[in-house]
């Protein structure tokens, strides 16, 4: 999926050739844990685009600077020559309008009549009432930005990549490489966390110095791009701005399984279900994730759903990106083609610089 906010990165061995360096992205994930006692949640494997990368890829945790594939094995079979990471961003907070559900669906609890119980929390406490009391940490400003986990994911990256390809990352192409990023905050921050890592990678010990005072230079920012799908005409009017094209999505969140889960979580925490709606219970599940990858505890709104749930909620988030993202609408997937053609030229010219 090529969601949004991207960042590309390109890095070429021979000496001409230039490097760009790209990335995209649109995540949001992770904690402060120790590697060896991670928080987990057994919804985790449900949470899609909002997954920890380490609960994705569990070989991260033991050394997450460490590449997973021994370079030499790589470099014995072929020769990089040039390479183009398409990169999404790291770990971030919830946007303003997820934020904005979410103190809603607080009010709700905040609302419940005294003497309402509901089901039980682990500590014998209803868990409406325990959710009612559980800090709304998350405010306005946050707005989707990177946290902190999220530039520890991009500065792990980068040291990844360049162990993984010791020649392309040599410190003479240091100053060739080039990262392109959407104007996002979190893409572009994304990108200057990669880049100190980097730093880190070639200055072991030297605090890195501002992204600007860099050889390399700041993340040059590129919209049309690495958001394409906002300069496409056609994108926009057959998918983006039609209030139509994402039907099936609307008829799955007034469906019988999302009726059943309304049924369900209203019965839970004691509230009217018509109080609820599918919106709202998405966001719900997702404060379990963010909960996790931000904060790295495990809230009790990761004890309103069960596996059953998780699948409905999983199943609701991948039909909205298959039908605005995916392959829903074939335009989705051809607005991206000047991104394409961008990373391809780039690479058929390192090959002509390397046969010459
Ligand atoms: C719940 O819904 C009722 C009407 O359906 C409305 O009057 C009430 O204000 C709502 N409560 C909250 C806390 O939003
Ligand atoms: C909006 O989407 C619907 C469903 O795919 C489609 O039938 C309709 O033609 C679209 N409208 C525009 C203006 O493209």
């Amino acid at each position: 999926m090529l969601r949004g906010h991207g960042r590309l990165l390109r890095v070429t061995a021979a000496p001409v050739a230039a490097l760009a360096v790209a990335l995209v992205s649109s995540l949001s994930r992770c904690s402060l844990l120790e590697p060896e006692d991670p928080v987990v949640s057994a919804l985790s494997p449900y949470f899609g685009t909002k997954t920890r990368y380490e609960d994705a890829n569990p070989g991260l945790l033991p050394n997450p600077e460490a590449p997973r594939r021994d370079p030499e094995l790589l470099e014995e079979t072929c020769t990089p020559v040039q390479l183009v990471a398409l990169i999404r961003h790291g770990t971030r907070y919830p946007t303003a309008k997820q934020i904005r559900k979410l103190r809603q669906l607080h009010g709700l609890l905040q609302a419940r009549r005294p003497g309402d119980d509901g089901t039980r929390a682990a500590g014998g406490r209803s868990l409406g009432a325990a959710l009612a009391n559980w800090p709304l940490w998350y405010a306005d400003w946050m707005d989707g930005q990177l946290v902190e986990k999220g530039r520890q994911d991009m500065r792990q990256l980068a040291l990844r990549l360049a162990s993984l390809f010791p020649a392309l990352f040599s410190r003479e192409n240091y100053g060739r490489l080039q990262l392109v990023t959407s104007s996002k905050h979190r893409c572009v921050d994304s990108g200057a966390a990669f880049l100190q890592g980097l730093w880190q990678h070639y200055h072991p010990g030297v605090p890195p110095p501002d992204v600007a005072d860099m050889e390399c230079g700041p993340p040059r920012i590129n919209d049309k791009l690495m958001r394409f799908f906002d300069y496409c005409e056609k994108f926009l009017t057959q998918v983006e701005k039609n209030a139509t094209a994402l039907y099936h999505v609307e008829a799955f969140k007034t469906g019988p399984e999302m009726q059943n889960i309304l049924n369900k979580v209203a019965a839970t925490l004691q509230v009217p279900v018509n109080n609820l709606s599918a919106d709202l219970i998405q966001v719900a599940f997702f404060t379990c994730s963010f909960d996790l990858a931000i904060k790295g505890v495990k809230s009790p709104w990761c004890d309103v759903f069960d596996i059953d749930d998780a699948k409905v909620l999983e199943y609701l988030n991948d039909l909205k990106q298959y039908w605005k993202r995916g392959y829903g609408y074939t335009i989705n997937s051809r607005s991206s083609c000047t991104l394409f053609q961008d990373i391809f030229q780039h690479l058929d010219k390192a090959i002509e610089q390397k046969k010459r």
